[in-house]
Order: structure tokens, then C-alpha cells, then sequence
């Protein structure tokens, strides 16, 4: 079992990673002492799928199940509230409760952020089932729902007390999903670590294949890095988290402009990421040699490297309505090489319109 401890002052906690260990997590929750009743809160698809290892797991765990839509839906006012009625209705009140989150990034957004607020603040743990779950947004802390107009806008930094990742649970993924989360993992390896992209380059197709050594080694890789970055600015206050936001600036102007529809998070980083990397060599930031190596990690992953847009409403958004946007500039992550990024603070829009032009 790998273990990767995320050293936060008052807050710190251990991510386990093994393959399999859904099966015995019971005994790894208990060994925390954070409470005697546990609320799994889990997405339909989820229990449907995992309905009787979910059982046989937490069989000597006292709990409740409670199950919400499946993805986005899910971080909603409606669903918040109906998951706090549930926990405040039950006779389990006077217990010491926790929560589990079993599911991808939504259903974790939502229990943490539930955890956060309800009675002030009671433990919950992460079980992520996503990629993207297990190497990002299961770790960090950050909760959050979404209102009518704006996403995430809801939420809290709230850490949890221990964070489960079996790489099993990605067996039911779509390949769809899967190279979604594989977007992020790129960007993790253009972000920090030279190493990274060379295995994520070489053993593609085994990570593809989900063989076990390897997908837990990518896993393991990518957690270390945002562990890391989550140590040294916990609540974003330093700007150092921001560099987990490469081709996070336009993967958004990008989403927001098809109503978060059309194009899926993963791929609208993988444009973004090209994007910053084209914008990087523009301002010459990288050489052409760092931007091919770039696109050539992300074809080999199927994923794209451009699409159709709408121009001036990814522009405006990027310049205009960025909440990144300080007096006249927009503040963006760019490449030096790979494994090296650098957070420059004014890139003039009309650099950003030349590289959209050309883009
Ligand atoms: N808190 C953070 O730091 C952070 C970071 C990144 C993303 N996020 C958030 O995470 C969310 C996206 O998370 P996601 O990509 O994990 O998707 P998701 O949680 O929205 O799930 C997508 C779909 O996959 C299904 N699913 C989950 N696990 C599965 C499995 N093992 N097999 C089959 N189907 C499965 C879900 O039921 C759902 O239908 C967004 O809301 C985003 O804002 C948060
Ligand atoms: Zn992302």
C-alpha cells in the first residue's frame, strides 16, 4: 500500500492508495476514531454498480446510505438540502457522525462541503472513483456547490480525515472518463515533474489498459504533486496552488462559452493546456520543442488539441469576466519546459486576441 501524507498544521491526513482496498477499508476507517455512525453518500449510478461490495465492505461499519444524481446535478441547493435533512432526521443525531464519499469529484464536493457546515463541522472521508477524483479534486479540501449562475461559488476549504483510492473502481469508467482524468494527470507532469510525462509518454498503453503497477504508480505520482502544493498554500492564499490551474483559464472561458455542455472538463483542459503552451512560445516564454512535446502527450491520449469556438465570447470571458482579471491584464499559467511552469501576472489581452487568432 502506498501512503501519502498530506503535512497540513492542523489539519493533516494520510491518502492510501492499493488496489483493491475497497475491501477492506472497514478496518482502515475504524483505526481513525472519528465517529460511531457513518453516512455513505454515494451517486446512484455508483450504487447501483457497487451495490453488493458496498455491502460486503461496510458490514461492520453502523450505517446509512444515502444516494444522489449522478455528476454535476448533484452540487445543487436542492440536493445539499435534502442530504442535511436526512442527517438531522435521523435518530443517529445523538451519535458521532461521519460522512463517506463514495464517487467521483461531484459527490465529493458535496459531502465535504455538507461536512464542513453541518453542526459546524463533523469528519468525513473521501472515497474517490473517478481519475480525476483520485488525483485531484478528493484532495485539498476544497468544497464546493454550484447555484444558478455560477459554479462552485458555494463552498469552504475543509480537509478530510483520510482519503481511499482504489484504482479498481476505474474499471467502470468509460474510456471517455478515463482520459479525462488523464488530462489532469498531464497537467500535473507539465506543472512539476519531467518524469511524469516521460512514463505517462512511454507506457501509455498499459495505463490505458489500467494494468495495476502501473496505474497505481501514476496515481501515487500525481497525488504526491498536489499534496504537495496543498501543504505549502493550503487555502490559495500564496498563489502557489495557482499553478495547478495550468490550462485551467481558457479550459473555463472554453466551457462557460458552450453552457459546460458541449465539451467535457478533461478536454477543455487538454485545449487549454495547447492554448497556454501556444501563448507561452508567443510571449517566448518556451521553445517550439516544449509545445510539440505537449501536443504529442496529449494526441497520444486521444485527446484533442483544438476545437470550433465561438471567438468573441471565449475572448470576453478571458479578458473580461475572468475572475483572474487585474487591472486591464489577465493573469496566466505558462510553460518554461516541461516539469517547469511559471505564473506570469499581466498578459496583455492583446496577446491573448493575437494567440486566439492564430489558434
Ligand atoms: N474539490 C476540488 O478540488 C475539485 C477539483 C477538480 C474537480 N472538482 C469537481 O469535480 C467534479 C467532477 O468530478 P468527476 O470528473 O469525478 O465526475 P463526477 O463526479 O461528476 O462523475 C461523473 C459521472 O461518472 C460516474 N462515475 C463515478 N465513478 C464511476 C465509476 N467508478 N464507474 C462508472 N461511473 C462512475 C458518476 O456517477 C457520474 O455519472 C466537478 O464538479 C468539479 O467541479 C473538484
Ligand atoms: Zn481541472
Amino acid at each position: 500500500m502506498r501512503i501519502i501524507r498530506v503535512n497540513l498544521k492542523d489539519d493533516a491526513y494520510n491518502i492510501y492508495i492499493k488496489y483493491n482496498l475497497f475491501t477492506d477499508i472497514a478496518k482502515y476507517i475504524k483505526n481513525l476514531n472519528i465517529g460511531n455512525f457513518a453516512y455513505i453518500l454515494t451517486s446512484k449510478k455508483i450504487y447501483n454498480l457497487y451495490k453488493r461490495e458496498i455491502a460486503k465492505s461496510f458490514d461492520t461499519i453502523s450505517h446509512k446510505i444515502i444516494t444522489v444524481p449522478d455528476g454535476e446535478k448533484a452540487k445543487s441547493k436542492y440536493w445539499l438540502f435534502y442530504v442535511i435533512d436526512f442527517l438531522s432526521k435521523n435518530e443517529e443525531l445523538r451519535k458521532k457522525i461521519y460522512i463517506i464519499c463514495l464517487g467521483g469529484g461531484s459527490v465529493g464536493d458535496l459531502g465535504g462541503f455538507i461536512a464542513s457546515i453541518y453542526k459546524r463541522g463533523i469528519p468525513y472521508i473521501q472515497v474517490p472513483t473517478t481519475l480525476l477524483s483520485q488525483i485531484d479534486a478528493s484532495i485539498g479540501g476544497k468544497t464546493a456547490i454550484n447555484l444558478k449562475y455560477a459554479k462552485n461559488i458555494l463552498g469552504t476549504f475543509y480537509q478530510p480525515k483520510a482519503v481511499f483510492i482504489d484504482p479498481l473502481f476505474l474499471q467502470t469508467l468509460s474510456k471517455e472518463q478515463l482520459i479525462d482524468g488523464i488530462s489532469e494527470a498531464i497537467k500535473y507532469a507539465v506543472i512539476k515533474n519531467k518524469k511524469l510525462f516521460n512514463f505517462l509518454c512511454k507506457n501509455y498503453q498499459k495505463i490505458l489498459d489500467l494494468n495495476p503497477e502501473y496505474i497505481v504508480q501514476l496515481i501515487s505520482e500525481c497525488v504526491k504533486i498536489k499534496a504537495k502544493v496543498v501543504e505549502l498554500d493550503e487555502k490559495e492564499k500564496k498563489g502557489i496552488r495557482t499553478i495547478l490551474n495550468f490550462g485551467h483559464t481558457f479550459a473555463h472561458a472554453l466551457e462557460s462559452s458552450f453552457s459546460y455542455k458541449k465539451i467535457s472538463h478533461g478536454k477543455a483542459v487538454a485545449i487549454g493546456m495547447v492554448f497556454a503552451a501556444k501563448l507561452s512560445y508567443l510571449l517566448k516564454k518556451c521553445t517550439i520543442d516544449t509545445l510539440r512535446q505537449l501536443l504529442y502527450v496529449i494526441k497520444l491520449y486521444n485527446l484533442p488539441t483544438r476545437i470550433k469556438f465561438n471567438f468573441s465570447s471565449v475572448y470576453k470571458s478571458l479578458v473580461c469576466y475572468d475572475k483572474k482579471f487585474i487591472s486591464g491584464n489577465i493573469r496566466m499559467v505558462l510553460i518554461n519546459k516541461i516539469g517547469k511552469v511559471q505564473i506570469m501576472e499581466s498578459v496583455s489581452p492583446s496577446k491573448i486576441k493575437q494567440c486566439l487568432i492564430d489558434f
